[in-house]
């Protein structure tokens, strides 16, 4: 056992609801169904930060959907991006002629999108858009669109609904700042 207030009593502070979360979650479902109406969609959400954010967003599509997951890490355990994108492509998969979809969590340095972004594109898919639950007001190293955003948030690091610290916090149900 850990704390006996539980995995919210590590949070220095709440950031966004799970109330907010869900809400707006569901008002971004809306905004993409209504976008990709009459298509298929091939989303492409980004393991394992995204999990959460995808399984509540993607259930509430009302589209034909294909999901791929894949795992792509910048941190490698700290609170700061390394640099260097490492990603794990999946072997076996087409995204030519699809309508592509990448999620992930959070939008920081902007180095893991646009690594991916950069990647897809050379599929030749028929239309690739993103999408992330959090951006962060800072400087990026690089560039990367965002089509759909969930929050614009400070540039402190955050933790819960799938964000880790050193792999900790992901099952938290709102998404907090942790204690100094
Ligand atoms: P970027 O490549 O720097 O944009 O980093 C994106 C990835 O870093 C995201 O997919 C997250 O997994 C992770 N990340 C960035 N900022 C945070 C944070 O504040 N908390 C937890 N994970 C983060
Ligand atoms: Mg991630």
């Amino acid at each position: 056992m850990s704390s006996p207030t539980g995995v919210l009593g590590d949070l220095h502070r709440v950031l966004l609801s799970t109330e907010e979360i869900h809400a707006r979650v569901s008002a971004m479902a809306g905004q993409i169904e209504k976008d990709y109406a009459g298509r298929l969609i091939t989303v492409v959400a980004l393991m394992d930060g995204a999990l959460f954010f995808v399984a509540d967003l993607l259930r509430q599509i009302d589209l034909p959907i294909r999901l791929v997951t894949l795992g792509a890490s910048s941190y490698h355990g700290g609170t700061h991006s390394s640099g260097e994108v490492r990603l794990n492509w999946p072997s076996g998969v087409s995204f030519q002629e699809q309508h592509v979809l990448l999620l992930d969590d959070i939008l920081d340095t902007g180095l893991t999108l646009a690594a991916l972004h950069e990647r897809l594109r050379q599929e030749a898919p028929a239309s690739l858009r993103t999408g992330v639950l959090l951006r962060k007001n800072r400087p990026r190293a690089q560039e990367c669109p965002v089509d759909y955003c969930g929050f614009e948030i400070g540039d402190e690091f955050v933790v819960g609904y799938g964000m880790d610290y050193q792999g900790r916090f992901r099952n938290l149900p709102c998404i907090g700042i942790l204690r100094p």
